[in-house]
C-alpha cells in the first residue's frame, strides 16, 4: 500500500497561506549554485515552478566563488532565505554552508546553529528532508515507543532525523545504520518504521521487511531515465510505502518554501 502524502502538503500551504498574511511582499530566496549538472538543473527548475506556484521571489544565481556569495547574501537585506544547490563542487563541504551561513537565512536548517538548536530540541529551522520524514511517519502513526530503523547517517538526512524523532515528545527509539552496519538486513527487519535514505536505487527489497511495516523512501536515483527510490517497488505489496516519486520529495519541497516564509516573517521578529 503506498502512502498518501497530499493532506501533509495541504497542512503545509495552509501554515503558509496564513504566514502570507503577515507579509507585504513576496519574501526572496537566493539559491547559490556551483557548476550545475543535469540533475541539479533540473531541481532548480522544479525550484522555480514552486516558487512560482508559492509566490516566492527566487534568485538563482551561478556562484564562482560560494563562501564570498554567503557572505554577500547573508548580510544584503533583500534577500530573506538562502539555498545551497547540491552536489557541492570546487572543494567546498557541508561544513562550509554550516559555518557561513546566516543562521536566520538558513532555510534548509543546516547551520551550526539551527543544527545545535535541534541537538537541544528546539526546531525552527531543521533539514528539510529530515522534517519530510518525521512529518510523513507522524501522519502515518503515533510514534512513541516505535523502533525506527534509518539505512544512512547523512547530515542532511539521518542523523538530523534520528535527532528528531527521538527528542521528547517524539521518544522513538532509533537506530542508525550505514555502510560498516552489520547483519543489515536483520537490523532493518527488527523495525516498525524503516527509513531508507542511502542513495542505491531499489536497495531495500522484501528481503528487508516484515509485513505490515511502514516504509519511508527517501532516495532520490536515476535508473534508464526514470527516477526510482532505495526501496524496490513490490515492498508497497506488504508495507506501507511512501512513493517515488511525490513521496518525502514532494513534502520536503514544501517545507523548504514554508521555511522562506518563516524566515522572512522572522527578520520582523514576528514568528
Ligand atoms: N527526497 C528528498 O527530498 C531528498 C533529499 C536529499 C537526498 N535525497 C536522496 O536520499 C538519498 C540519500 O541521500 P543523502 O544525501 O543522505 O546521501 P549520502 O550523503 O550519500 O549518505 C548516504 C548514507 O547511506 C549510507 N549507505 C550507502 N550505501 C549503503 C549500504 N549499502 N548499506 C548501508 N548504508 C549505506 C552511507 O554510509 P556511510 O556513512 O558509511 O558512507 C551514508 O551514511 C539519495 O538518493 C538522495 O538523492 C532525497
Amino acid at each position: 500500500m503506498l502512502i498518501e502524502v497530499k493532506n501533509i502538503i495541504d497542512k503545509i500551504k495552509t501554515e503558509i497561506s496564513s504566514l502570507k498574511e503577515k507579509l507585504s511582499y513576496e519574501p526572496k530566496l537566493v539559491s547559490l549554485v556551483v557548476e550545475p549538472d543535469e540533475s541539479t538543473k533540473s531541481y532548480l527548475n522544479s525550484q522555480k515552478r514552486n516558487a512560482k506556484k508559492y509566490g516566492i521571489n527566487l534568485e538563482i544565481i551561478e556562484s564562482s566563488d560560494l563562501i564570498d556569495d554567503l557572505r554577500k547574501y547573508n548580510e544584503d537585506d533583500s534577500t530573506d532565505a538562502i539555498f545551497v544547490a547540491r552536489p557541492l563542487k570546487k572543494g567546498f563541504t557541508e561544513l562550509d554552508i554550516a559555518q557561513y551561513i546566516n543562521p536566520e537565512k538558513d532555510v534548509e536548517g543546516v547551520s551550526l546553529y539551527n543544527i545545535g538548536s535541534m541537538f537541544y530540541e528546539k526546531e525552527l529551522f531543521v533539514p528539510c528532508t529530515a522534517d519530510a520524514v518525521v512529518k510523513i511517519i507522524e501522519d502515518t502513526t503515533d510514534v512513541k515507543g516505535k523502533n525506527i530503523v534509518i539505512l544512512g547517517r547523512s547530515t542532511t538526512v539521518g542523523k538530523p532525523a534520528a535527532l528528531m524523532l527521538q527528542r521528547h515528545g517524539r521518544d522513538a527509539t532509533v537506530t542508525v545504520t550505514h555502510t560498516k552496519t552489520k547483519n543489515l538486513k536483520e537490523i532493518a527487519k527488527s523495525a516498525d518504521i524503516l527509513v531508507a535514505a542511502i542513495g542505491k536505487a531499489n536497495f531495500v527489497d522484501r528481503t528487508f521487511v516484515r509485513n505490515g511495516m511502514i516504509v519511508i523512501d527517501v532516495g532520490i536515483n536515476v535508473v534508464d531515465g526514470m527516477i526510482v527510490g532505495d526501496v524496490d517497488k513490490g515492498v508497497s505489496e506488504i508495507c506501507q510505502l511512501t512513493p517515488v516519486p511525490g513521496g518525502v520529495g514532494s513534502v520536503t519541497t514544501a517545507i523548504l518554501m514554508r521555511n522562506v516564509f518563516r524566515a522572512a516573517i522572522n527578520k520582523k521578529g514576528d514568528l
